[in-house]
């Protein structure tokens, strides 16, 4: 008999359910009693059925789930890839724009640099055979004024009424001849200075465009920015007054024209960041230590805004008004230095001044320095 129609039977008849049934052998509860107790063995069996088969849907589901959870930290990996993908792209991007910015530029200065230094090729001759044709006539001035020296004494000698006398005395009279003794050398000396300044922002023009774009060289920097100041002077010389305290350097591994273009930037923007009067310091330094040398401009301007200073160096920043600046003096020197495997510190402080500190190494890697060795 099955355990549960046994467990009923006792339930509703009491611990001793013989003694109200039918006695055993009634054939007709017999028969009743296993077709009841056939019903609880089917329903056994499909409750097992049914669990069964409910456990396989469980690990069924469970796959599924697994399988869903794979694919979706699949795609969320081949998604942060593509994003990964598409910054790269946009760097480059930038980084190619950039480039082809600072080409633009580079070739720009490069074409300026060429005429510079036409410009100064012509000069030169006829600035040379002037400030020699100045020297001479100083020699002939003294002599013609020794003449009229001599003119002077013989008029003295002559009596009062000697007509040649008092035309001697009245030519020098007309002619204003102590003024002219004391204003012609003035003038000749004037006229020496001026040349020698005309000789000299030459020379800085040549020196400035030395055509040697792109090559390495042994080169000593304060010769370069002592020309570059030269050039620049022009604009500094209203705004500021400059001083340079320039130390004692060794000869570095570097591009004169293009760091020359570093310096004339920075120098430039010292300038138009001041706004009546103030000072520009500029200032070099050997570092032994770390093997560079130091070149430090800083300024009493008007200083640069903290959200300014991390753009400074983009290509095409620039807060001066149309017309006054393109904004790539500072990408263009910051990629310079860079190429001298170099660095350009900047600190600032608003209303009180800025400075840029470039640091160069004195070696250059081996490509470069193999190019050095060439042009030395
Ligand atoms: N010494 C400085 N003091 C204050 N601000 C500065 C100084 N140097 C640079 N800046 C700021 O950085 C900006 C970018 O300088 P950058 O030299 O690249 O371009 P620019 O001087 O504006 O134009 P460009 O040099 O092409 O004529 C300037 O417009 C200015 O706002
Ligand atoms: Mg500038």
């Amino acid at each position: 008999m099955h355990p549960l129609l046994e467990r009923q039977i006792r339930r509703h008849l009491g611990e001793h359910p013989e003694t109200v049934l039918p006695p055993p052998g009634d054939a007709a509860w017999e028969h009743l009693f296993n077709a009841i107790g056939e019903s609880y063995e089917q329903l056994d069996r499909d409750l097992l059925l049914r669990e069964q088969a409910l456990n396989l849907t469980s690990e069924e589901l469970n796959r599924r789930n697994d399988d869903l959870r794979r694919e979706l930290a699949e795609r969320t990996e081949t998604e942060e890839a593509l994003q990964r993908e598409k910054g790269e792209q946009a760097a480059l991007i930038t980084r190619l724009e950039d480039a082809k910015r600072q080409l633009l530029y580079s070739e720009k200065m490069a074409s300026i640099g060429q005429l510079a230094a036409g410009v100064a090729h012509e000069i030169n001759n006829p600035v040379g055979f002037v400030q020699s044709n100045i020297n001479t006539l100083a020699g002939y001035v003294e002599d013609l004024f020794a003449l009229t020296d001599l003119l002077e004494e013989v008029a003295a000698g002559l009596p009062d009424d000697s007509p040649l006398g008092r035309k001697i005395r009245e030519s020098c009279e007309r002619y204003d001849l102590e003024f002219l003794r004391e204003d012609v050398p003035k003038l000749l000396s004037e006229s020496r200075d001026g040349v020698s300044r005309v000789r000299k922002i030459v020379q800085d023009l040549r020196d400035f465009s030395h055509p040697d774009e792109g090559k390495f060289a042994w080169i000593d920097l304060n010769p370069g920015i002592v020309s570059t100041l030269n050039i620049v002077n022009n604009e500094l010389k209203y705004k500021a007054e400059v001083i340079t305290e320039l130390g004692e350097l060794p000869l570095i591994e570097a591009n004169q024209n293009q760091l020359n273009q570093v310096f004339l930037n920075l120098l430039v923007n010292a300038a138009h960041a001041i706004k009546d009067k103030g000072v520009i310091n500029v200032a070099t330094r050997h570092l032994p230590e770390s093997g560079e040398v130091c070149i430090s401009i800083a300024d009493t301007g008007a200083g640069i805004p903290p959200e300014n200073l991390k753009r400074i160096f983009d290509p095409f920043f620039t807060t001066k008004p149309v017309g006054k600046g393109t904004g790539l003096g500072l990408s263009l020197s910051y990629g310079i230095v860079q190429k001298h495997h170099g660095r350009i510190e900047v600190d600032s402080q608003e209303r009180a001044g800025t400075l840029f500190q470039v640091f160069l190494p004195i070696h250059q890697p081996a490509a470069e320095a193999s190019a050095a060795g060439q042009q030395a």
